[in-house]
């Protein structure tokens, strides 16, 4: 995989949960690679380390959790010169960490019923972000010149309309370099953006919606309404945990359908974590598949499909649901998924594979390009 390519390459990520009952040993080396402009569905049983790489990716994971291994590499691409630095998040500094969560990596959460605040109207909450994230001293110029132009109709007398222009000029000029404007204009311009980026997420009357206050919305309107919000810093990667499941299935294809119509308009990279192969599917064009804390296979969707290599995955798709299906979305594999304070030895989905061999119960397979395109942590791969 050419680095030029990625705008997050994970390595030997290990976090643990420190607690009474003993260590969790929630993610055992788990690898994954982003490229620019990609939508990754990351898949896996309840419980296998989709949220808690989430976590980890932005620093977020609380005591008794900590991170103990591994590298996070984020491709910084700058916006202007294109030049791209590549840094370990695991590294930055907490303060350096601050530029990157929110701003650079945006996550939206599982449970869209938590908006960040439930008793700011819509409007504020995404005009704070707005003025949290945005310079906003050219939209504020920009902002006055739109003014003084509507404010100019076929029946305003001449001299009045001189004097006008002759601001909008003394306007245009500090576009150049525009002065520090004051909080009055910074609110009113954010709250111009607020409302584009409602109309960029194709919220129904994003006017009305910046007014109401989250209880007032749908799900899936609130999901809307939380990627407008997410994007406001616009990311350069946007992760999606779970965000949709608490939908139903066609505001869920919908929202994820929007994700993917923005992805072309914004240009980020997206993360989509789901149980729901359908999901990923019908909205990602790469894969991940995690397997109780570690990565199995990771590939093109069409290939995951068409040749699954591991064992696990194939058992993930003998029985995909389709969008629509209400059964129970995952297929039985047999035996449980393991309890990771005593993981299985070597690989940890030896117990339930119908391929194990002794060296599967010994020594953890590493992830490995078995074929081109096509990366799979197995000894025994399928094919
Ligand atoms: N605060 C915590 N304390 C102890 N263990 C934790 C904690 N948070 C997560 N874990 C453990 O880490 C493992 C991975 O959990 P994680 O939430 O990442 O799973 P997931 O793949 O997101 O599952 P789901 O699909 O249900 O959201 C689990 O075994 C879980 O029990
Ligand atoms: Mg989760």
């Amino acid at each position: 995989m050419a680095t030029e390519e990625l705008v997050l390459k994970i390595t030997g990520l290990k976090t643990n949960f420190y607690t009474y009952e003993g260590v969790v040993l929630a993610l055992d080396g788990v690898e994954l690679f982003l490229r620019r402009g990609d939508t990754m569905g990351l898949v896996g049983e309840t419980g296998c380390g989709k949220s808690v790489t989430a976590r980890s990716i932005l620093r977020l994971v609380e005591p008794p959790g900590k991170i103990e291994e591994g590298e996070i590499i984020f491709f910084d691409s700058d916006k202007e010169s294109g030049e791209i630095t590549p840094v370990d998040l695991l590294q930055l500094h907490p303060e350096e960490m601050l530029h990157v969560r929110g701003k650079k990596i945006s996550i939206v959460f599982q449970d869209p019923a938590t908006f960040p605040n439930p008793v700011f109207r819509i409007g504020t909450q995404i005009a704070e972000s707005v003025m949290l994230h945005q310079d906003l001293s050219r939209e504020v110029v920009e902002m006055k010149i739109g003014e003084l132009r509507s404010s100019i109709t076929h029946d305003t007398p001449e001299e009045r309309r001189s004097q006008i222009e002759e601001k909008i000029r003394h306007y245009e000029q500090q576009l150049v370099e525009p002065p520090e404007p004051d909080d009055k204009d910074k609110k009113k311009a954010a709250h111009i953006i607020a409302t584009e980026m409602l109309k960029l997420v194709k919220m129904p009357s994003p006017s009305s919606v910046m007014m109401q206050y989250p209880h007032e919305l749908s799900g899936g309107m609130r999901q809307r309404a939380l990627i407008a919000m997410a994007l406001v810093s616009n990311p350069n990667i946007l992760i999606c945990d779970e965000a949709t499941t608490a939908l139903d299935v066609t505001v869920q294809a919908q929202v994820l359908n929007l994700l993917n119509e923005l992805k072309k308009e914004i240009g980020t990279s997206i993360i989509i974590i789901t149980h729901d192969m359908g999901v990923v599917a019908e909205t990602c064009n790469w894969v991940s598949v995690m397997y109780a804390g570690t990565t199995v296979e990771s590939c093109a969707t069409v290939d995951l499909f068409a040749n699954p290599i591991h064992p696990y995955t194939a058992g993930l798709l003998t029985a995909v649901p389709k969008l629509h299906d209400t059964r129970e979305r995952f297929p039985q594999i047999r035996g449980t998924v393991p309890n990771l304070i005593t993981p299985p030895s070597g690989c940890r989905f030896h117990p339930r594979c119908d391929y194990c061999t002794e060296i599967c119960k010994k020594e953890k397979p590493e992830l490995k390009e078995h074929r081109p395109g096509h990366w799979v942590a197995c000894h025994n791969p399928l094919s």
